[in-house]
């Protein structure tokens, strides 16, 4: 079984108390991951590009504590106490408890801050979880003997970080990441992400993102009751099939570089992904008008100037705008000048592609 690969060997070392520190990426998936199983299983493999800019930075204090019964741990958000985030941490401490026998053994001071705005619509959850899973690996290490490999540590944070957060999964490597079984994907799995293991056109090298927020209120459907709705769903299989073979495109769209293909495939991805939610039940529209203007005003800019610039769509009203290097000056005049306006005072964030989380010097 996958999962006892991840159960710690017995540690070898007596830690009273310490610090560490990581800044784990935010990611955008390209083929997207909508409806899981149990356990963070899902449904569908997916791959994403990880971010650069758009980062959390998390710095965990331990110190060993009297009883071993309870979880224990406080959660500060830029430096303010936050109680509202404890029950999501107390169950990703529970899903993760037997992979890491420490966990009750010590009171945790966990502090966190993200390089974009709380209040963006962007999720910060793939990057939070993914930097609190690879400090608490930190964590783990220091009771090993020898660390861990590298390959097997980043490993075993990517499980764990999928079992807070699904997508937090692809935030711990870079470039591209794999996330869910694929037949053609050498080591894909559905418990970890895996770095993408084919050839990559430069085309895609640093590609450029730009993520327009149209919309900075909190999630109108969260994604645990957005996965939820692809049970029962009644093209649930036709997707879950059509991310397998869109996944499949994608592998020979990098080798050859074919850009078109690849907008293409990307930009069905982000529409089919709004098309299961409103067609599930109950249903919903996550799309706000002016995220049809940027679409529109994105289709007509291709069309008259032969860009190869793109959306695609995260489970919100905001836009990621793709596009190649190559095409930065002019598609950030663009931007600029056609977009900036239908988007939350004017505000987006300038992101391109990056190589995954780092740890900190503390
Ligand atoms: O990781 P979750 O459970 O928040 O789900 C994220 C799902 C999407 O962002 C809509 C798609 C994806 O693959 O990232």
């Amino acid at each position: 079984m996958t999962e006892n690969r991840f159960r710690a060997a017995a540690y070898s070392k007596t830690v009273s108390s310490g610090r560490v520190s990581w800044s784990a990426p935010s990611n955008i998936a390209l083929v997207k991951y909508w409806g899981k199983k149990a356990d963070q299983i899902p449904q569908n493999p997916s791959i994403s590009f990880t971010l650069n800019e758009c980062k959390t930075i998390t710095t965990v204090s331990f110190s060993k504590k009297e009883s071993e019964h309870e979880f224990s741990f406080d959660l500060y958000l830029d430096g303010e106490k936050k109680v509202d985030f404890k029950p999501k941490i107390h169950t990703f401490f529970k899903r993760i408890a037997q992979y890491l026998p420490f966990l009750k053994t010590y009171h945790f001071k966990i502090e966190t801050s993200n390089t974009f705005p709380h209040s963006s619509g962007i999720a910060s959850s793939a990057s939070g979880m993914s930097a609190l899973a690879l400090c608490l690996m930190s964590i783990e290490n220091l009771h090993l003997e020898s660390e861990m490999a590298e390959a097997d540590f980043n490993k075993k944070a990517s499980f764990l970080a999928r079992l807070g957060s699904g997508s937090a999964c692809r935030s711990i490597e870079g470039d591209l990441v794999v996330w869910g079984d694929h037949k053609e994907v050498t080591g894909s799995s559905d418990h970890y992400g895996v770095r993408y293991p084919f050839t990559v056109h430069d085309n895609f090298k640093a590609y450029q993102d730009v993520i327009l927020l149209v919309d900075k209120g909190e999630k109108q459907v969260s994604s645990t009751v957005g996965h939820n709705l692809m049970h029962n769903h009644p093209y649930s299989q036709q997707r879950f099939e059509q991310a397998h073979s869109n996944l499949s495109e994608l592998i020979k769209v990098f080798e050859s570089g074919d850009l078109d293909a690849f907008i293409g495939i990307v930009e069905s991805e982000a529409l089919t992904l709004h098309a299961m939610m409103m067609t599930s039940m109950p249903y919903f529209i996550l799309m706000k008008p002016n995220t049809l203007n940027i679409i529109n005003a994105i289709w007509k800019y291709r069309q008259d100037t032969g860009s190869k610039v793109c959306f695609t769509l995260d489970a919100g009203a905001n836009v990621h705008v793709l596009f190649p290097k190559k095409e930065s000056d002019s598609v950030l005049v663009f931007i600029k000048k056609e977009l900036a306006s239908f988007c939350q005072d004017e505000n987006y964030i300038i992101d391109h592609v990056g190589f995954g989380a780092n740890k900190n010097d503390i």
